[in-house]
Parts: C-alpha cells; structure tokens; sequence
C-alpha cells in the first residue's frame, strides 16, 4: 500500500477501505507521509465526500492515533463541542456552570479554524493557563475541582491535531466527513460517555444551511451511537457573530462579564440550550426549562464564576485578570466605526441594521492577526471586533456601531473601511 495510490483511488471517486484509511492516518501522525501528500489526500475528500463507512473508518483510526482517556472514575462526563462560529464563546461561558452544578466537565478543546475562533486561543490569553497538561494531571484536575478544559496537546487524538492545522492552510474546512470526524474523534479519545454537539448553520459557519448542518448532525449521532457515546445535537443559527466581541481575549472578557450575569441575549439562548441538555444526559433532570432554571441561578449566586476562577487558578492562570479585565493587554489602537456617510445617502434620520455576515466579520478578524493563515503562524491575542449595533439596531448619525481593534494601523484603518461595508442597512 502507498499513499500516492490511496490519493489517486479517492481523486477517482472510488471508496478507501480501512485499511487504506489506516494507514493513512497511522502514518501521516508518524510523520511518514509529507503534508503535500496528506493536503492532497484531504482536498481530495473535500471534493469527492465519503461514504458513512469512510467517515466512521476515518474517526475510529483517528480516535485510536494516540491515547482514548478512562474517564470512568468520574461518574457520567458530559462532553460538549461546537463545529464552529464568530465570536462564539459558549464553552467558557458554559463549561462552568455546568461544573458549578457538580456535573464532572473534562473538555478538551480545539484551536481556531478558518475564519471561526477556537477555545484554546481564547484560553491562552489568560496569562499563565495551562492548557497543555498531563492526562493525569487531566483527570486529577476534574476529581480535585469538577472541571478542566485543555488542548489537544496530550497525546489525545495526534492525526486530528495535524490534519485540522492542514485543513486550516489548505482551505478544506467546509466537509462533511472532515468535520465529523474531527470532532468525534478528539470527543471518543477524550473520554466522555455523553457528548452534546453545537451544529451550528448560516453565515458564520461551516454549514450554510440548516439541511446541510441536520446532515453533519445525523452522521456524528451515527458516529457516536456505534462508538457507544450517546451524543445529542442542537442546531443552532450563526448568520451574525454571537455576542458582542470577535477576539481572542475581547472573547474572554465578553464571557467573564457573561458569568458576571450580563449576557447578550443571543449567547444566552445557546448556552442555556446545550447546558439544558446536558444536565439532562447527566441525569439531573428531564425538565429542560427547569434546567435552565438552574444554571441562571448559578450565574446569579455567582458559583459559575466562581468555578471559572477555580479553573483558571488550577490550570496556573492569573485570576487577577478575571477579577480585574481592565488588566488584559489591549490592542493599541481601538478605532471607532461609523455608518454617516452610508446614513446620509438614505436621507433618513436613522436606519436599521439589516444584515452583519458572521463569515466577513470572522474574515477580518484573521486579518487583524486573530486568526492563522498558515499552520505556525502565532495569533494576536489582543486584536479583534467590539459590535454596538447587530442585525435589528437602528443607527443614527454619530453613533458608534462597533470598535476595530488592532496593533497595526494601517490594517486597522483598513479593517474599518471593511467593516462599513459589511454592515448592510436600509
Ligand atoms: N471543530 C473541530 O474540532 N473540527 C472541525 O473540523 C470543525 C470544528
């Protein structure tokens, strides 16, 4: 068997078996096919698909490329994973509460993709967290505080760490059989018995559509069914970036000032939806609204907060930080964006926001620096996007809609010219 075969069997549109899968998998994590061969393989199924059984084949060899976890001396673990979004910081928002109501949360989280953010690039603007721990340290953590959230940097799922990083440079996000995988394979090698999924659909991700993302949705139920994980999925909408900021620490703040109990209501709704079910597969309760009732009161009584602090202080963060948000590094420049010339073109007094593509937006902030072009490429953690007006705001002449923040200027006058552009309003 050699990989030019197996690249040359799928650009023809014919089914890999698993042993081609396989040894695709096992060898590109041992470093014994070249990324060109791999990125060729992986456009190859970008373009052509795979059936049910390549997919599953595809997820169980890369579940199986390193260590799958024992998480059973935790009782029920519940995972969670979103297939991407804009400004989506549900997990740091979340995981937390779902921990503050003694629900175990090991999670193990992915770094950004695409134009979507990741959470481990969120994390790692905290001064100081560990995202890179032991899995002993892993599972201690989770015994010891009832929560950990860590990247894929054990030895948890290698060949998805490096074929997403391929994905990421090569254009070839957007699939069907590459996300499924992805996802369900850092989720089975993660350990947990229950997964609940965040489909997400629209601008901003990676399925358009709601039939497309019900697709993705069904295929890693499937998944999770034969791997004997009971998996949910929730679909939800991603046309304009969730909540206010796009960014890797303005994210941090957005969720710090979330689990302070002021939420945008658009990052309310999904929390509380997946984290209804959740504590329902946990076994805390079949009544979904009663569920949510409860993970309002734990923002309230401010145990979530709490429990996120606890988070970050065992994973060696500065919780200064999220005591104090104002001690983040800022970007150094911070532009305001107007519409007043667009406002006056209309001769109305005011308009209303009509449309904000979460995709566009997600766009510039990779060009800002938030995000990678190539594989190695560090982020910048500082840059980003503050939105005052979405889709159904009016604006009058004046107003400030959002704030470009950005460490290089002529980039950040750029990304405000882009930023006018993509707010449509009538
Ligand atoms: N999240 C993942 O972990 N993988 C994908 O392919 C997309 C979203």
């Amino acid at each position: 068997m050699n990989i030019q075969e197996i690249i040359a069997k799928k650009r023809d549109k014919k089914e890999l078996s698993q042993e081609e899968i396989s040894f695709f998998v096992n060898e590109y994590t041992k470093g014994n096919i070249a990324d060109y061969q791999a990125s060729a393989l992986i456009m190859a199924i970008y373009l052509n698909g795979m059936t049910k059984e390549e997919t599953l084949n595809l997820t169980l060899a890369m579940s199986h490329s390193g260590d799958i976890l024992d998480l059973s001396s935790l009782g029920t673990v519940v995972d969670k994973h979103s297939t991407g979004g804009v400004g989506d910081k549900v997990t740091l928002i979340l995981m937390p509460i779902i921990a503050s109501t003694s629900v175990p949360v090991a999670k193990m989280s992915g770094r950004g993709l695409g134009y979507t953010g990741g959470t481990i690039d969120k994390l790692e603007s905290i001064p100081g967290y560990k995202t890179n721990i032991s899995e002993e340290e892993f599972i201690q953590n989770v015994k010891k505080i009832g929560i950990s959230l860590i990247g894929q940097t054990m030895n948890l799922a290698p060949a998805d760490k490096k074929i997403y990083a391929l994905r990421d440079a090569t254009s070839t996000t957007e699939s069907i059989p590459l996300i499924a995988s992805s996802i369900m394979s850092k989720k089975i090698a993660a350990g947990a018995n229950k997964i609940v999924l965040d489909v997400t659909y629209g601008s901003g991700a990676f399925m358009k559509t709601k039939e497309k993302a019900q697709e993705l949705a069904d295929e890693m139920i499937e998944i999770g069914k034969l791997a004997g994980r009971e998996t949910v999925a929730i679909l939800t909408p991603m046309e304009e970036p969730l909540g206010k900021n796009i960014g890797n620490t303005l994210e941090v703040i957005e969720a710090i000032e979330a689990l302070k109990g002021n939420i945008q209501n658009d990052v309310k709704e999904v929390v509380l939806e997946l984290g209804a079910s959740m504590l329902k597969l946990a076994g805390k309760g079949n009544d979904l609204e009663e569920n949510k009732k409860k993970m309002l009161e734990n923002i309230q009584n401010g145990k979530a907060l709490a429990k996120f602090k606890e988070l970050v202080q065992n994973q060696d963060g500065d919780i200064s930080y999220i005591e104090d948000t104002s001690k983040f590094e800022k970007a150094q420049y911070i532009l305001p964006v107007m519409l007043d010339k667009r406002i006056e073109e209309t001769t109305k007094q005011e308009v209303t926001v009509k449309r904000l593509k979460a995709e566009e937006i997600g766009k510039l902030s990779v060009y800002l620096g938030g995000g990678r072009i190539q594989k190695e490429d560090k982020i910048d953690q500082a840059v980003g996007i503050v939105l005052n007006k979405k889709v159904g705001d009016k604006v009058k002449k004046g107003e400030i809609v959002a704030y470009i923040h950005a460490n290089n200027k002529e980039k950040g006058e750029e990304a405000v010219r882009r930023l006018k552009e993509i707010y449509v309003v009538e």
